[in-house]
């Protein structure tokens, strides 16, 4: 009898870190219910060409539909654009591309978590706040949205806080804890620091302990448990807004697309969540009984493919004997 071909889905991701490996996880464990898909997930590692090269690979390669998050949105969209035009399928998510040119896309407002967070630090004291903001990388939409949400109302409060200086993070906590470690040298009336993502708010909280701050005010965004969830609970940073992973929905919605099923062309998910100590913990337990379900899920599907491959043994040496 001859195999049906699988459905093949292909994840461009832009970078490899804990976000990316949580959205990553919510894609493979999708995948075990749908025996008729095959995922493949390659990573850029935040460079465009790798990316490029990646996009090209999927579309060469017999795959029916890509599911990517652009790393910079004008370097890598001329090459969704071109795979989109030739009839090729795609998913945009989280980051988002600098013209429409695929079928869908998933992501969050990262502009509405810009303004919810300045909201945020405004209610962190009746002080004057001055802020040193870290951004992602500046040529990712969601580092332009965080920073110009958070600008427009930083503009509008009538002058009791006030952006002191802004660096790019560039997303990771190497450049994070650099930044903040010389601008805080010069600095000494900071008392905010926004950072547009949990790695670069831990960076910075590791800089201002350096330089011997001790009540730093620390925002950051993403609220993975093990990195952004954590550093609140354990008071590294002060808070974080939740930007969700959405793993399963991209994953229903690239089968859909290639099923020929109705879709939704554009999925907004947030609301921004904030997270401060009173409730990180309680997350936090919330995460582990997920992970527990996941672990009993992974279990019961070993054991059903330990049932078929030896069923399937067993008619073997059935039709064997039948043929002697
Ligand atoms: C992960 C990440 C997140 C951030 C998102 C923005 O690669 O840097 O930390 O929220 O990308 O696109």
């Amino acid at each position: 009898c001859t195999e049906e071909k699988k459905v093949r889905i292909g994840v461009s991701q832009c970078s490899t870190d804990d976000w990316r490996m949580t959205l990553n996880e919510e894609i493979m464990r999708e995948e075990i219910f749908h025996p008729e898909v095959e995922v493949e997930i390659r990573s850029a590692d935040d460079n465009n060409a790798k990316q490029i090269a990646d996009l090209e690979y999927f579309a060469k390669n017999d795959f029916d539909i890509i599911i990517v998050s652009p790393n910079e949105a004008k370097a890598v969209t001329p090459k969704i654009k071109a795979l989109h035009d030739s009839g090729m399928p795609i998913v945009v998510f989280d980051r988002e591309a600098s013209e429409k040119c695929y079928s869908a896309f998933v992501g969050a407002d990262n502009h509405d978590i810009g303004v919810k967070a300045a909201q945020y630090a405004l209610l962190l004291s009746d002080e004057e706040l001055n802020i040193l903001e870290i951004t992602g990388l500046p040529g990712s939409t969601p580092a332009m949205k965080r920073g110009s949400g958070f600008d427009e109302v930083m503009t509008e409060n009538g002058g009791r806080a006030r952006i002191v200086a802004k660096a790019a993070g560039n997303w990771n906590y190497e450049d994070a804890f650099a930044v903040a470690d010389s601008i805080l040298a010069v600095h000494q009336e900071i008392n905010v620091i926004y950072a547009h993502n949990d790695r670069m708010a831990i960076g910075a909280s590791d800089a201002a302990k350096k330089h011997g701050i001790k009540d730093m005010k620390i925002i950051g965004v993403d609220g993975v448990p093990s990195t952004g969830l954590k550093a609140v609970a354990d008071g590294v940073i002060t808070a974080t807004f939740l930007y969700p992973t959405e793993g399963s929905l991209l994953f229903r919605k690239a089968l859909a697309i290639v099923n020929g099923s109705p879709f939704e062309e554009e999925t907004i998910i947030t609301t921004p969540t904030v997270v401060t100590k009173d409730n990180a913990e309680l997350m936090l337990m919330l995460d582990q009984e997920i992970q527990n379900e996941t672990r009993k899920v992974k279990t019961l599907k070993g054991q059903v493919d330990e049932y078929w491959s030896r069923h399937s043994a067993q008619t073997t040496v059935l039709y064997s004997v039948v043929a002697i």
